[in-house]
């Protein structure tokens, strides 16, 4: 593969540091004049190549060629259209005309069938609207007119309410009391039967009834390297954080798992929370004394691992864990404690069973961007200016005996695209620096919710969105009046973390986070 000529720059701004790392990009380009200056350094690079992936075409596979980072699916459907028998729809808003609720459903309900699902075009129970300040109530009621009709919703469309806020209780209601897996929509959204956003939106309803939008064309050919050759999970694991000031909010992790093998689309996800501001993941294994029982084994791992081994009939023979939201400073211990909690878990399934683990840490918050060396080599540079989906640097700014590069896998929007910085802390597959770069790269391009390259590993992106959306439960919770704090000392608080409301098993089934 060429070896090309880019520009790296530190950026350091510690102010800039500290804001969110997901929205600075805009940032970095106004500051880019003073702050780059003297850091510029001349890099070697390579441009990975963008993997085939697989759809259908009427009555036949097709593959598409992705260029700069981005395909279409004109003409083209899922890979493995889901299936929705009983479904409705709720409306929130009140500003809608009468007769939007139908024609925005009819629209979506259609492109699903287009896109490759076989999506019911009659609702269950016919679309009605509720209150927006009795969601609860309204949620509760669909519910069980369905189950009159002895049936269990599969999918609820929502047409939020005008105002928001209520998203946490939706989600909330739905996903751990009813068992209801839900699809919001934004009322201004619901009134222009846009065919990109239902599009969209297909995509996300596919996987969340059990579909698969695309898949790699070397899965189907049994030919990724690192995964093809031996059943092989892939997980995915985040903790987010509370923003300042919310002192009485736990941190919460979230921990996906690839449950296909050897596609790889299909992520479950969980998620548990811990203590304020612990960046170790807590709950990755863990071991009760029942009187009764004796020795109990529990955790996220061991759960993902029994999921796993029922959904694909295979124990895996080989476990990549991507990790983000790992400071620097805590590399050494997250590693020692959540290597050890992934063989513990390992072996309370089976004596003796260890399969081999690599344990990446995924980093968005670094102060490295890289800028083509010619703005003007079209071989080096997108529509954007930006380096290319695909460049990898993995030379000279990188750790001199440690095995970790800096990859950018996403095409540039605006502003200078950020690469991410994975850097492997524990490799018991010995993989080569090109294998991993490779597999890494080519699951970027396996994200559900659009057709676009992503820019950091899509597991680690699911785990951010679960713990995400774990976090709106709580809010919810808190906002509700619940017992959170209040009067409390902060000692009290710490010492008690409340469990997140449990999600329901047929939503956890499902990749209900996207
Ligand atoms: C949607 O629901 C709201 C709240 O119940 C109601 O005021 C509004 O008329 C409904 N809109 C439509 C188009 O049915
Ligand atoms: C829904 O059904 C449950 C159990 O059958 C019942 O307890 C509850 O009152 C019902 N709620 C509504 C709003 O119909």
């Amino acid at each position: 593969m060429a070896v090309l000529k880019i520009f790296c720059a530190f950026i350091c701004n510690c102010a800039m540091a500290r804001t969110n790392a997901y929205n600075e990009d805009t940032l970095v380009n106004k500051e880019f004049g003073i702050q780059v200056a003297d850091g510029l350094t001349s890099v070697d690079a390579r441009i990975l190549p963008a993997p085939m992936l697989k759809y259908h075409e009427t009555g036949r596979e097709a593959s598409v060629n992705p260029g700069f980072g981005q395909w279409n699916m004109i003409n083209k459907k899922m890979f493995n259209g889901g299936r929705v028998e009983v479904w409705t729809c709720v409306n929130f808003s009140t500003r809608l005309n009468r007769d939007v609720p139908f024609q925005f459903c009819q629209g979506l309900v259609d492109m699903c069938n287009s896109k490759g699902m076989v999506f019911n075009p009659r609702p269950v129970i016919p679309i009605s609207s509720s209150n927006p300040n009795q969601i609860e109530k309204a949620l509760v009621d669909v519910h069980n007119r369905t189950a009159q009709q002895g049936k269990q919703l599969q999918m609820l469309i929502i047409i939020l309410p005008d105002v928001s806020g209520s998203y946490g209780r939706i989600k909330r209601v739905c996903e751990t009391e009813l068992g209801i897996v839900s699809q919001c929509c934004q009322p201004r959204q619901a009134s222009r039967l846009n065919m990109q956003y239902f599009e969209n939106v297909a995509l996300k309803i596919n996987v969340k009834v059990g579909g698969r939008n695309t898949v790699l064309v070397d899965a189907v050919q049994k030919r990724i390297p690192l995964v093809t050759d031996r059943p092989t999970i892939i997980f995915g694991a985040d903790v987010t954080h509370p923003q300042p000031g919310e002192d009485s909010s736990p941190s919460i992790a979230a921990v996906v798992a690839s449950m296909d093998w050897p596609e790889v689309t299909k992520y479950r996800g969980l998620v548990s929370a811990q203590a304020h501001h612990e960046e170790i993941i807590q709950d990755l294994y863990k071991s009760t004394q029942d009187p009764q029982r004796g020795l109990v084994h529990g955790g996220m791992i061991r759960e993902l691992l029994i999921a796993f081994r029922r959904s694909t009939n295979f124990k895996p023979h080989r476990i990549i864990f991507y990790r983000d939201g790992v400071s620097e400073g805590q590399f050494s211990q997250v590693l020692l404690h959540e290597m050890n909690a992934i063989r513990q878990a390992c072996a309370s399934l089976e004596e003796g069973y260890a399969p081999p683990v690599t344990f990446v840490v995924v980093q968005k918050r670094h102060h490295t961007r890289l800028f083509p060396a010619d703005h003007n080599r079209r071989d080096l540079t997108d529509r954007s200016g930006n380096i290319l989906p695909g460049t990898v640097v993995d030379t000279h700014i990188c750790h001199p005996t440690e095995f970790d590069f800096y990859l950018n896998s996403h095409a540039g929007i605006q502003g200078t695209s950020r690469p991410t910085h994975y850097h492997v802390l524990y490799d018991e597959n010995r993989f080569t620096a090109d294998g991993l770069q490779v597999l890494t790269n080519n699951l970027c391009y396996t994200y559900a919710r659009c057709t676009r390259s992503v820019s950091i590993v899509p597991p680690a992106y699911y785990a951010h969105l679960a713990a995400f959306r774990a976090r709106y439960y709580i809010e919810d919770e808190t906002s509700a009046g619940g017992s959170t704090g209040g009067s409390r000392s902060t000692a009290e608080r710490s010492l008690a973390i409340r469990p997140l409301p449990v999600i329901k098993d047929n939503v956890k089934d499902v990749m209900f986070y996207c």
